[in-house]
């Protein structure tokens, strides 16, 4: 390229990771104990999820504010609070990030075989997932290039092209990280390949 020439890239989507507990905290041991609490008396949830998370356990559909039932979820709410303010300010949003609230969230227990398709979280701003237990070898957080409507006749990219390039990209948290992304990022859970179940915590944030 000459030298006046440059690329410019613009309209980034920004994706926020984090280490927000240690892998071996002892408040990853009391929160995989209440999920399975939670999982023996949520006969509603269980039911919810045969039917909308086959195979798996979600309390989405039963108790998805478990930051009001539990204390232990609720001093993880304040530890995602610190680092959705600070992915607010990365994004230059113009509002205070004391505007926006965690309005749910709620556990995904996904056994061997288990997925979760693409999809949104309608309604929020934020979005994300803290990550509890990540079997070696399991899948992460596959991410849709949100301009894939408009493509049309764009040619498909290099299969080794830059990150930024790429029109999917698979974020691969570890235990005690959090995954934080604008709510409107079409995503999604590619199935488990491993032989143990992998726990993970979502929420929303909305204004
Ligand atoms: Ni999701």
């Amino acid at each position: 390229m000459p030298k006046s020439a440059r690329v410019h890239s613009l309209f980034p989507t920004f994706v926020y990771q984090d280490e927000i507990f240690s892998p071996r905290a002892k408040i990853n041991a009391e929160l995989l104990e209440e999920i399975a609490q939670f999982r023996r008396i949520d006969k509603n949830g269980v039911q919810w999820s045969k039917k909308n998370y086959p195979g798996g356990y979600t309390s989405y559909g039963s108790m998805d504010q478990l930051f009001r039932l539990s204390s232990t979820f609720d001093e993880l709410r304040l530890k995602i609070d610190a680092s959705m303010a600070k992915y607010v300010r990365a994004l230059e949003i113009d509002i205070r990030p004391q505007e926006l609230k965690m309005d749910s969230m709620w556990v995904n227990v996904m056994p061997p075989g288990v997925s979760h398709s693409m999809h949104i979280h309608p309604l929020s701003v934020i979005s994300g997932t803290y990550y509890l237990q990540v079997p070696k070898g399991t899948r992460g957080l596959k991410l849709e290039d949100p301009r894939m409507v408009n493509f049309m006749a764009s040619p498909p990219r290099k299969a080794k092209a830059r990150q930024p390039n790429q029109r999917f990209v698979e974020m691969s948290p570890r235990e005690g990280e959090v995954l934080l992304f604008e709510s409107w990022l079409r995503h999604e859970v590619p199935v488990n390949p491993t032989r143990s179940d992998r726990v993970s915590i979502s929420f929303n944030y909305s204004w």
